[in-house]
């Protein structure tokens, strides 16, 4: 069965020079390669455990050749700007931030936050970064938020609305992500309720407005 999450990481890479960070056991750059989507891939891995799992995976896929991987942490002992894109898939929207914390790259990201959408949006708003697509892909129950983000002449606005909610995902009409914004809406909701934090309360109301934006559009 093939995957919906690594089809659309993948459908959106750019260019024949891709970085796939945090690969732990490689399904992105075989994916890559045995779709012949590229020719050649660079992965890095912190942890020596996922490490020689992916090392022993590229090996019995005949692909060792072909895919450069290398323990490193993020893309600290690389010059990014030698890819046309960086993958960074499976890890919370904290860590990935942490990651793309810094000013050198200028190409394109395709990530796959698994939580703390919102925290994303922001590092790559204050790293001048436009999104351009957000999608969201369903898989075994598992919401997969896809962004895609590049750096673009004009500086795009995001306010906080669009923080929370998404600048490109908010025009997808699908009921899944009526859902995910239904669940979202809920989640801060019931925080509100227990804490009285105000900012639960903005969050929820944001995912309500949405919703009503959303109804009137159906
Ligand atoms: C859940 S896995 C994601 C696997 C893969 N990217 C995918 O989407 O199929 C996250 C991987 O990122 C690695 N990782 C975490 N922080 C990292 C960092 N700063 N640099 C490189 N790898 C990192 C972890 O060791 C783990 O193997």
């Amino acid at each position: 069965m093939i995957s919906k999450r690594l089809t659309t990481i993948c459908n959106f890479i750019i260019g024949d020079h891709v970085l796939d960070i945090g690969t732990d056991h490689g399904l992105i750059p075989i994916f890559l390669l045995q779709n012949n989507l590229v020719n050649r891939v660079t992965a890095t891995e912190l942890n020596d455990g996922p490490l020689e799992i992916a090392k022993k995976s590229f090996k019995k896929n005949h692909l060792d050749e072909q895919i450069n991987l290398i323990k490193a942490d993020g893309f600290k002992t690389l010059n990014p700007d030698e890819f046309s894109t960086i993958i960074i898939a499976g890890m919370g929207g904290t860590l990935i931030s942490q990651i793309i914390n810094n000013d050198l790259y200028s190409g394109r990201y395709v990530l796959h936050p698994t939580n703390n959408f919102r925290k994303l949006r922001e590092t790559l708003k204050t790293l001048k970064f436009t999104i351009i697509h957000e999608q969201l892909v369903v898989e075994n129950k598992i919401n997969n938020l896809i962004i895609v983000a590049e750096k673009t002449i004009k500086i795009q606005h995001l306010n906080e609305y669009n923080l929370v909610v998404g600048p490109k995902l908010k025009f997808d009409l699908s009921q899944e992500v009526t859902n995910l914004y239904k669940t979202s809406k809920d989640y801060y909701l019931d925080l509100y309720n227990k804490s009285s934090n105000k900012d639960y309360k903005k969050k929820s109301n944001y995912f309500e407005k949405v919703l009503k934006w959303r109804n009137k559009k159906s």
